[in-house]
């Protein structure tokens, strides 16, 4: 499909992750376009995406205190990845960044969740191969208008919103001024959402260049940091694209996650 790249770009600005729902059903022709867009997403052939119009309530489970409580969804989308291929994760999360913000754009509500869920029902409901598995679930609908006090609290009073200054997240300190498309990818992979909010991209970077590692190889809550990188993935290339920079991905051994490339024009 074609990537509606401004249209992401701008809901990553709005996007927040929801965990209370109005208990009402998607609209038909809603469903329909997230169902489209779970289809033909498709960057990387080895992780696809499922609409399940079911409640979800079975598929979650225990709470770390009050995160994690999903309330009054009525259908959540399985991200699934097949466990054989290498950089599944990375992918995972790029793929799975794209529809949400393709339902955030849509006025949707959603919320990553990679821990306190059970993907074995998850993918008795959405179907799976022997070689794959859920890796991660986002509930789907109408959020409530209000927040209530639980939902903030579910938050830490927007405490898991905030982000680390981009002064922490960058490794290297080249002695030139960055262009445009740099300041701008930066910024926006630094909004992407992550696994208790832990942001664990570290970012290296050139003129010509971003390399996305993670901050060490430990992973916490048994989700892999590098499905938050994959989604910091996405947001960088959102950006990069809509300040003028076409460029691909390399991927990288690990503690590397993948470097961002300008495609030079063919020179003859
Ligand atoms: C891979 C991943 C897994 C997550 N798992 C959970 C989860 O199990 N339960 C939950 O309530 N939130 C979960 N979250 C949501 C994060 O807590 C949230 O994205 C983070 O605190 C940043 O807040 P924001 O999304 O509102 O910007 C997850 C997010 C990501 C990216």
């Amino acid at each position: 499909m074609d990537v509606p790249f401004s249209q992401w770009y701008k809901a990553i600005e709005y996007r927040r992750s929801r965990r209370q729902f109005v208990p009402r059903p998607l609209e038909p022709e809603l469903r329909e376009r997230m169902c489209t867009v779970c289809d033909e997403f498709r960057p990387f052939p080895e992780t696809r995406a499922v609409l399940v119009s079911q409640s979800p309530d079975g598929v979650f489970k225990g709470l770390l205190g009050h995160y994690g409580r999903i309330k009054g969804a009525t259908a959540f989308i399985a991200y699934i990845g097949n466990m054989d291929c290498p950089n599944v994760q990375e992918k995972l999360g790029y793929m799975g960044e794209g529809i949400i913000l393709e339902a955030t754009s849509l006025g949707l509500a959603t919320c990553w969740v990679g821990g306190f869920f059970k993907p074995e029902v998850a993918a008795q409901l959405a179907g799976s191969a022997e070689q794959e598995k859920v890796l991660a679930v986002t509930p789907i609908g109408y959020p409530k208008a209000e927040w209530s006090i639980e939902e903030k609290l579910m938050t830490g009073f927007g405490r898991n919103h905030q982000r680390k200054p981009l002064a922490e997240l960058i490794v290297n300190s080249p002695d030139t001024q960055f262009p445009i498309w740099v300041k701008s990818a930066l910024e926006a992979a630094r909004l992407a959402p992550s696994a208790v909010n832990r942001q664990p991209w570290r970012f290296t970077v050139s003129a010509d260049d971003i390399t996305i590692s993670v901050d060490n190889l430990k992973d916490t809550y048994h989700i892999s940091k590098r499905l938050d990188c994959g989604i910091a993935m996405l947001h960088l290339e959102l950006a990069a694209f809509c300040n003028g920079l076409r460029g691909t991905w390399e991927f990288l051994e690990a503690p590397k996650v993948a470097r961002y490339y300008r495609v030079r024009p063919l020179t003859y």
